[in-house]
């Protein structure tokens, strides 16, 4: 399995200790939730955090767009070395054309469902993606409580994923914490987003390596 901390909810007074230790723990991503308070009632971090923290990593970033216009900003993110771009089916009205243009720009690209979503919605696009991540909370906010719907999503969406035998990987979001995240790996799930249930502890690093060993 795959983790990717989520640095929503860290005191963004010391986010260069919280980028550190996620650089030196088993983490293998660093997941970063992008809003602009239209698509979710929230905001989170600017350009100039945005590019402190990419430049100070040295996980791989995967952005996470909860914005409703997901390509104005494409050539930013290019350039701040995003490995991963993922983008909300809710606001895309041309999700092909957006997930295209940006793996013609060398990223690899996700799309995201909201917990009303039915993973059918991707039958004729999964075939195109890298990443499908399946909200386990209605987005915006970290620390909310996992929406059970979610299981049955990752593992219908993994018997199609199988069943083409693709490589598309399945991340979940939102209200992970040991107990979800082993429910969602047995699932199917490949990547686990974290965020309170690993920065509202005393010992991050430490959960993490739980997690790692799901
Ligand atoms: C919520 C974000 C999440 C959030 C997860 O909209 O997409 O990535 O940080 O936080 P937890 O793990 O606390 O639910
Ligand atoms: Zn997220």
């Amino acid at each position: 399995m795959l983790l990717a901390p989520s640095i929503l909810s860290v005191d963004f007074l010391h986010l260069g200790d919280t980028v550190d230790l996620i650089n030196r723990s088993e983490a293998d991503f660093l997941h970063l939730d992008l809003m602009d308070g239209v698509f979710v009632p929230n905001l989170s971090f600017g350009f100039p955090e945005i590019k402190q923290v990419a430049d100070l990593s040295t996980k791989p970033v995967e952005a996470h767009l909860m914005i409703v216009e997901p390509l104005k900003f494409i050539k930013e993110y290019e350039d701040l070395g995003f490995q991963t771009v993922t983008v909300h089916y809710e606001a895309c009205t041309h999700l092909h054309g957006t997930v295209m243009k940006l793996k013609e720009r060398g990223m690899k690209a996700g799309v995201a469902l909201n917990p009303h979503t039915p993973i059918e919605f991707l039958a004729d696009i999964v075939d195109d993606l890298d990443l499908v991540l399946i909200m386990s909370v209605n987005p915006g906010f970290g620390g909310q409580r996992f929406i059970p719907g979610a299981i049955d999503k990752v593992r219908r969406l993994k018997a199609m994923i199988m069943q083409r035998n693709l490589q598309t990987l399945i991340e979940v979001d939102g209200g992970i914490n040991l107990e979800t995240g082993k429910i969602m790996i047995d699932a199917g799930a490949d990547i686990l987003v974290v965020g309170n249930s690993v920065f509202k502890t005393n010992n991050p690093e430490e959960i993490m390596a739980r997690m790692k060993k799901l």
